[in-house]
């Protein structure tokens, strides 16, 4: 069993989706270690995709990111970080596969609904990012 960090981005919130996802999430055998509504401040943004801080796109990013509350929640399964990404989808909802919570819930590849950590590593320094130990259960 191992965890990994998603984030229900703020277009997933503003449009109502928060229920339908965790949802979807729950039904594909995640256990919800940790969770919360909270909103990302300009510095936690740039910190927290500090990797894409050379990609074209990480302004608009910073600015999607902050511009409401997302949820932030670390999940438990086993294959957590490869399973996830498979329930998320591509990047771009165009690409996504079918019945992923990408394709059934983005708007576009910069407001795709959804963050799944990419490895077993940044799954544990962006849910340590979000969480303190007293919050994960
Ligand atoms: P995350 O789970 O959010 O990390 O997505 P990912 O791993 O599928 O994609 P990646 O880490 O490469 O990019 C991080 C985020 O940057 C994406 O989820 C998008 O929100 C955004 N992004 C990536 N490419 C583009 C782009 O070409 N344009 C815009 N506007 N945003 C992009
Ligand atoms: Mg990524």
């Amino acid at each position: 069993t191992n965890r990994t960090f998603t984030m229900l981005k703020p277009d997933a919130v503003e449009n109502g989706h928060i229920g339908a996802i965790l949802e979807k999430i729950s039904a594909s055998g995640f256990r919800i270690v940790a969770m919360k509504l909270t909103q990302m401040t300009k510095a936690d943004a740039e910190s927290f995709y500090a990797v894409h801080n050379e990609r074209p796109f990480f302004g608009e990013l910073v600015e999607f990111m902050t511009r409401g509350p997302i949820v932030a929640a670390i999940l438990e399964k086993e294959n957590a970080v490869d399973d996830f990404r498979t329930l998320i989808g591509a990047t771009n909802p165009a690409d996504a596969a079918e019945g992923t919570i990408r394709k059934m819930f983005a708007t576009s590849m910069g407001e795709n609904a959804v963050h799944g950590s990419d490895s077993d590593e940044n799954a544990a320094i962006e849910g340590a990012f979000h969480f303190s130990g007293r919050e994960m259960f």
